[in-house]
């Protein structure tokens, strides 16, 4: 189903892929998770280069840095809240580095990330279809001016110049760069701070597994993909069927959305 591009449809132009429908008024994002291929293969090989194992490898000390301090700096003793000290703060340095972003303004990128997944259905507070547009739209001015940098110097290795330099992301449509810059910051957001955060609360419930890892640190790895399985951050990507099908048995008519 994932890769079944012809039968099960990611494209925003078949119904994409969120769960929900944007609010009334707002298009559906046109972003490469939301296309199918050749588009979807194109975009997404623009950016690939920053998770190849050599780049991951480079970042490897930064990380590990980072992270040692952010811990040791945490006040002792006293109730602190970890999804800002820790998750929040780690996800978001993270994220500046791969979009080589003005760490000073590292807040803008959780703030848009926040404002792009803000629903009124679920929160009452959420900002209105106006105020979230609005914010977006400062997004895209902030991202031009860094992408108008780049373009003119010699290619870097982070995301921006990464699209910049690329002949299939070069141009692409204000729509799509919205889209993709909203791909990019949620994805890089939403997901490792929710796995960080439920990944402590479930070893603090579960205190004979914190135990193990204590003794044998080289559990550490396995842990880290067993805490996605546990308190996986995304629940469902959508697929349109594309034409009558069948799957395990169940019969899937053209244009269900699931
Ligand atoms: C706990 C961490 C993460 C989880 C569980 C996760 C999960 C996923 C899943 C399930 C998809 C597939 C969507 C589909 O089938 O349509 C996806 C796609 C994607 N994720 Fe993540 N993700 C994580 C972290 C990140 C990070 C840190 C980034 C960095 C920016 C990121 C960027 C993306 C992008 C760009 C795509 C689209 C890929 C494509 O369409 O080919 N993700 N992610």
């Amino acid at each position: 189903m994932d890769t079944n591009h012809g039968i099960y449809s990611s494209d925003w132009t078949n119904g994409g892929i969120a769960i929900t429908e944007p609010p009334p008024g707002e298009a559906k994002l046109q972003m490469f998770i939301a296309m199918d291929p050749p588009r979807h293969d194109v975009q997404r090989k623009a950016v690939q280069p920053i998770v190849a194992p050599g780049n991951l490898a480079n970042m490897q000390n930064l990380i590990r840095e980072r992270t040692c301090k952010v811990l040791d700096g945490l006040p002792r003793g006293e109730t602190f809240n970890w999804v800002e000290h820790v998750s929040i703060e780690l996800t978001t340095l993270m994220l500046a580095t791969l979009f080589d972003f003005p760490i000073e303004d590292r807040h803008l990128l959780t703030h848009w990330s926040d404002v792009a997944t803000a629903n009124k259905d679920v929160d009452p507070n959420a900002p209105t279809r106006e105020e979230r547009l609005a914010e977006l739209q400062k997004m895209a001015a902030y991202f031009t001016r860094l992408w108008n940098e780049r373009v003119n110097s010699s290619p870097g290795s982070d995301l921006i110049s990464m699209m910049a330099h690329n002949p299939e992301t070069r141009n692409m449509s204000p729509q799509e760069f919205m889209g993709n810059l909203v791909l990019l910051i949620v994805g890089g957001n939403d997901t490792t701070r929710n796995s960080m955060t439920g990944g402590l609360l479930a070893l603090h419930n579960n205190p004979a597994e914190w135990d193990k890892l204590r003794n044998n640190p080289a559990l550490v790895d396995n842990m880290v993909s067993e805490i996605i399985r546990w308190q996986t951050p995304l629940a469902h990507m959508r697929r349109t069927a594309l034409q009558d099908t069948e799957l395990g048995g169940k019969q899937i008519k053209k244009a269900t959305r699931w």
